[in-house]
């Protein structure tokens, strides 16, 4: 195939779910408190109270992104896993005098598998509830696996590898009749998808700056007032309300904030954007192969999401023979692992189809032309490939 693209040595960046880049806004927040304005927020003179006021603003800013009641309901973190980790283990722990259930699903981060994992060999029983075939969470099975005994259930917000949307109001409903908390990771969500605590009703929600277009290594735990205290994880100095302890990354809060008030001003229009070239997309890649199928429903998606068995590859080797694009085989965060996703899997794919699984993902700077040049790219790959 001869294209007017075929030659550049340009890289198409197409792996928002693993992480943005930093928009250039949030890099001038975070600046100043990483070069003249470096004190530490706890400290008492003038340099403190600048580095403290930063984190008054960022917490501010967050809490206005999803409409939390109070500052206090902002934990700041190093990111959604260990926001995850707070959230399960610190919950569950608890609560650990009411009853030793928790509820996840099956198609979780890893972060909050693992967690569970650990609560199980602490004599927590967990139980994992499957999706549907379209990577849906019917709010259903959540009711029917709440015992007496449950004292957390988390379901993830949007998914990372497939993108699909879970009913997260509709399980605030049953989780609240029954007295139960409810966790949710909105790590991949909140970028695109308008989240309101009050509205979808979750008590705890994991948040992370690097998929927000701020930097990496810094996170938010929502936590509902008067509602649970969770353990925390580690001691020290004292910091957010003792629950968790080490100064603060402040320049990652203030970029984590920039970034969060971004979204606010812009959100809508990027995610009607990125849809509408996300269905370019996969317009262009079905004329060119007509084989392809969408994992996951479409209905309820991120926007940038796309991810695609293309029959007949292999997604590790096709990405590798790919180099002007830069997409995943399953997720991101699995990626050296030669096992199938587990994603994939609990939405009914077999070994060879979850491996001919490609992850695309669309964000913020992505334009038209990357679409048609990652097309023809992408299209001559696997041409190439199964040949
Ligand atoms: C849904 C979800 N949860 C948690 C994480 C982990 O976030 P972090 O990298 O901030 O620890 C990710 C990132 O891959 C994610 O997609």
């Amino acid at each position: 195939m001869t294209t007017a693209y075929a030659d550049t040595d340009e890289v198409i960046y197409l792996d928002h779910q693993a992480t943005t880049p930093v928009d250039p806004r949030v890099l001038d927040a975070m600046l100043p408190y990483l070069t003249t304005a470096y004190g530490n927020p706890s400290s008492p003179y003038a340099l403190g109270r600048q580095a403290a006021s930063a984190v008054k603003t960022a917490r501010r800013q967050l809490r206005d992104l999803i409409g939390a009641a109070a500052d206090t309901e902002i934990i700041f973190t190093s990111g959604a896993t260990e926001s995850d980790y707070l959230a399960i283990v610190g919950t569950a722990r608890a609560l650990g005098d009411v009853g030793h259930h928790v509820i996840t699903t099956a198609i979780e981060h890893k972060a909050v598998l693992a967690a569970c994992q650990d609560l199980a060999a602490q004599g927590f029983q967990i139980t994992i509830v499957p999706p549907g075939a379209d990577g849906i969470i019917d709010p259903a099975d959540i009711a029917s696996a709440i015992t007496p005994a449950t004292v957390l259930v988390s379901v993830m917000h949007a998914n990372n590898e497939i993108g699909t949307i879970q009913p997260i109001a509709e399980i605030a409903q049953v989780t609240r009749d029954r007295g139960v908390a409810l966790h949710t990771d909105a790590a991949q969500s909140i970028g695109t998808v308008n989240f309101r605590v009050d509205d979808l009703g979750v008590d705890l929600a994991s948040l992370t700056a690097h998929k927000i277009y701020g930097p990496k290594g810094v996170g938010a735990l929502y936590i509902r007032q008067n509602t649970i205290r969770p353990v925390p994880l580690v001691s020290g100095g004292g910091q957010e309300q003792g629950l968790r302890a080490g100064t603060l990354n402040v320049p990652g809060i203030a970029g984590l904030g920039a970034a969060g008030a971004i979204l606010a001003g812009q959100r809508q229009a990027d995610a009607d954007r990125i849809t509408g070239l996300r269905d370019q997309l996969l317009t262009r890649l079905r004329d060119a192969m007509p084989g392809i199928r969408v994992n996951g429903t479409m209905s309820r998606r991120l926007p940038g999401n796309l991810n695609i068995v293309i029959p007949g590859t292999d997604a590790s080797q096709l990405i590798n023979g790919l180099s002007g694009v830069a997409v995943s085989a399953g997720s991101a965060c699995d990626a050296g692992h030669s096992e199938p996703s587990h994603v994939l899997t609990a939405i009914g794919l077999d070994g060879p189809a979850a491996r001919a699984s490609i992850r695309i993902g669309l964000g913020r700077g992505t334009t038209a032309r990357d679409i048609a040049i990652a097309s023809e790219r992408i299209t001559k790959a696997v041409l190439h490939s199964v040949r």
